[in-house]
């Protein structure tokens, strides 16, 4: 039987632009979104506060199953263990320390399951690194977003100081390209394009134009 739900996987490098667009892209269509690199962060973040090492493997793998990864679907806010964590796992400490998590392949079960669970039954966006080749295979839509390196640090150094977090552009620059290369040298679902995926460059677009176009690419599927 034909699949009524649709999915909508938009996967790529750090700051590309995944999370915005997701966003927008939800509330249009009225889908739900999620945001799975932040599932990640704030694993992260319960690794932080527990005092364990999140460049230890074993030591990390002793929260699977023990904490509460959820969201508020109104606010689109990660919630730990019921806690609003959304402005805590955007800081750098986080940042400098997701991408070792992330490579844990029980970790990213404990996860993906999750994400499988809140995706069940519904109409959904969800960004990440391995949404179409992995979480969601089945997707309708698969979009690859990618920008160039520089213009990915610039977005994420504007973004942190409208968050208020310290970084410089060369801080930014330098956790983007640690990211990109962990993310996509790790041997379990690795950062890369389904090879049903459509390449989306947004260099040189704007918000607007990358949301507008992945409309078009949905319609022209005929969704
Ligand atoms: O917002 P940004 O692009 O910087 O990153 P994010 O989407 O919040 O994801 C943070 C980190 O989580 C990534 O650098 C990956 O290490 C990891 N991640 C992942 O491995 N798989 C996903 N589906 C999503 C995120």
């Amino acid at each position: 039987m034909e699949n009524k739900y649709i999915s909508i996987a938009i996967d790529g490098p750090s700051a590309s632009g995944k999370s915005t667009v997701a966003k927008i892209l939800a509330k249009d269509l009225n889908f739900v979104y999620v945001d799975s690199g932040a599932m990640y962060r704030a694993y992260t973040l319960a690794v932080l506060k527990a005092s364990l090492d999140p460049k230890n493997e074993e030591e990390s793998d002793r929260l699977i199953n023990k904490i509460d990864i959820s969201f508020d679907h109104i606010t689109n806010h990660i919630l730990l263990d019921g806690k609003d964590v959304e402005s805590e796992i955007r800081g750098n400490e986080v940042a400098n320390n997701v991408s070792y998590i992330a490579s844990y392949k029980n970790i990213r079960l404990f996860l993906v399951d999750l994400q499988r669970k809140i995706a069940k039954g519904k109409n959904i966006v969800m960004d990440g690194r391995d949404i179409g080749t992995y979480v969601l295979e089945d997707a309708q839509i698969k979009i690859f977003l990618v920008a160039n390196e520089e213009e990915r640090a610039r977005r994420r150094f504007i973004e942190n100081k409208e968050k208020g977090i310290e970084t410089s552009f060369e801080d930014c620059l330098e956790n983007i390209k640690k990211r990109d290369y962990i993310d996509s040298h790790r041997s379990f679902c690795p950062l890369k394009p389904a090879a049903d995926s459509i390449l989306l460059d947004s260099t040189k677009l704007s918000i607007k134009e990358v949301t507008d176009k992945i409309k078009e690419i949905i319609k022209e599927k005929g969704f």
